[in-house]
């Protein structure tokens, strides 16, 4: 069945902590936006209106495959114009994955202000649990817009420093902020029963440390990916990541603090946290007394995430096939100032993305070389492996990234400090996690193969959305001949309208 479902993009504002309020882009008046549910083998058909002030956009559905639908991917600069204030787009997919995901903006760090929501997918039912929770939203949150951050996060890179710290972390849209204001989420579970918990985290630059009081969580996915199940009792969870876990609810009464730290010994030295309260149903609510687990560490995913349904990579020659990418930091030049400004890239190349020449625009075109601006990767024959190595160069300043890969999902063969040694790394070819974001180590390595199996453009990234912004990117062309182009009429209908728009607005 066909499942639509409409998004309108408003200017507004928004106080999520009590702190005061200040400019957000709203999706349906709220933030974050409305959970987006279609069940797996639908098509979802989603229409896209921006009614936003000054903003272009696109919507990209994190993790979504797009198997014959790269134009529906929503990355500007790759798949699409950017939607320009007053224009409507319809994007139509097919969902061939279950689990848990979210919508966000895929222009500049615009969901950074709020233009983000849940995905949920709906698949076999895992039976061991009583009741869903639903999406639990973590996000970073700042008291100026994402903007005004990326900026003096650009101009703080350039020096040598970290970016601005969060001003505070919300769980599903809310928390106190540092004076007492605001409120926190509140949960209410019963003696006795299952919860199926879906953890998204919707962060700009921050890792997340999740856990509840008292209550060990049964990790059922990774991404969108089922694994064996295991128990932890604290979870870090990257920028775009997501895990669905199960809590037993085991005590008999009492107030537990849930937990959302930012993963300190991890990224830069927020020291904000997420707060919300979780309720047995015999008491009342009120302010928990629960002390926090102490383990959990470092800054890689868990490796006990290992895929329910176990499919190894061929290790074959794959020495030959192995193309390593630099993540580095140079100096560039960078309209409209002309100032030197220090940018990330990768193989040297920084992406940056001309909005009004999407890839698809230049291959629509009959272009088959792309500027060295685009980044642009092909990946080897359909059908084959594409072996990834992203190593971060030693002069690099050495903090992790969490790299998120358009179109697949990719299996995670390994991750490492220091320099990548195909002889001496520990790799896992047998049951290497699935999923499409993962760390790359600060100072490290990540080591990552997928199929060529899905033809299209796909946007490669760090998802801190200051170094995305900052060009910390590339794009794998795959299989140009067989790609799916979108509709020419509504394509470049869009491309003209933000030329107009461009054209005529005040910059
Ligand atoms: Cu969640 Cu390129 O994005």
């Amino acid at each position: 069945k066909t499942v639509s479902q409409s998004l309108t993009l408003t200017n507004g504002t928004c106080n999520p902590d009590g702190n005061g309020q200040r400019l957000c882009l709203l999706v349906n008046g709220v933030y974050p936006g409305p959970t987006i549910r279609a069940a797996w083998g639908d098509t979802l058909s989603v229409t896209v209106t921006n009614n936003m002030q000054d903003n272009g956009t696109s919507i990209h559905w994190h993790g979504v495959r797009q198997f014959n639908s790269p134009g529906s991917d929503g990355v500007n600069g790759i798949t699409e114009c950017p939607l320009a204030p007053g224009q409507t787009k319809t994007y139509t997919f097919k969902v061939t994955q279950f689990g848990t995901s979210w919508y966000h903006a895929h222009y500049s760090s615009q969901y950074g202000d709020g233009v983000i929501g849940p995905i949920v997918f709906d698949g076999p039912a895992a039976a061991n649990y009583d009741e869903d929770l639903g999406p639990y939203v973590l996000s970073d949150w700042y008291y100026r817009t994402a903007y005004q951050i990326n900026s003096i996060a650009s101009i703080n890179l350039a020096a040598g420093g970290p970016p601005p710290n969060a001003d505070n972390i919300l769980i599903n849209g809310t928390n106190k902020n540092k004076n007492g204001g605001g409120s926190y989420n509140q949960v209410k579970i019963t003696s006795g029963k299952k919860y199926r918990l879906r953890l998204i985290n919707m962060s700009v630059d921050n890792y997340i440390r999740v856990s509840l009081d008292n209550h060990a969580l049964q990790v059922m996915t990774s991404d969108f990916i089922p694994v064996k199940p295991f128990y932890v009792n604290t979870l870090l969870i990257g920028i775009g990541q997501r895990y669905d876990v199960v809590i037993n609810a085991n005590q008999t009464a009492g107030n537990y603090w849930f937990r959302a730290n930012v993963a300190t010994d991890c990224l830069s030295g927020n020291n904000f946290y997420g707060r919300a309260v979780w309720s047995y149903s015999s008491v009342t609510a009120g302010t928990p007394t629960s002390t926090a687990y102490t383990d959990g560490q470092g800054c890689i995913e868990p490796a006990q995430a290992a895929p329910y349904w176990v499919q190894p990579v061929p290790s074959g020659s794959f020495q030959q096939s192995i193309s390593a990418l630099d993540v580095g930091l140079t100096k560039a030049q960078i309209v409209p100032n002309g100032d030197a400004i220090i940018v990330w890239a990768i193989n040297t190349s920084s992406i940056n993305l001309m909005w009004d020449r999407p890839t698809l625009k230049y291959l629509m075109e009959g272009n088959t070389s792309y500027p060295t601006a685009y980044n642009v990767v092909p990946t080897v024959n359909a059908g084959s492996w594409n072996y990834v190595v992203v190593q971060m160069l030693p002069q690099t300043p050495p903090v992790p990234h969490p790299f998120h890969l358009h179109g697949h999902d990719f299996f995670l063969l390994g991750q490492g400090s220091g320099t990548f040694d195909a002889g001496s790394a520990s790799l896992n070819w047998a049951t290497p996690p699935r999923r499409d974001t993962a760390t790359v180590p600060g100072g490290g390595w990540l080591f990552i193969a997928f199929n060529s199996n899905n033809p299209g453009t796909w946007l490669m990234h760090c998802h801190i959305a200051w170094h995305v912004s900052e060009g910390l990117g590339m794009q794998f062309l795959e299989s140009p001949s067989q790609i799916q182009l979108p509709d020419q009429g509504q394509f470049q209908s869009q491309c003209k309208g933000w030329e107009d728009y461009y054209s005529t607005a005040y910059w």
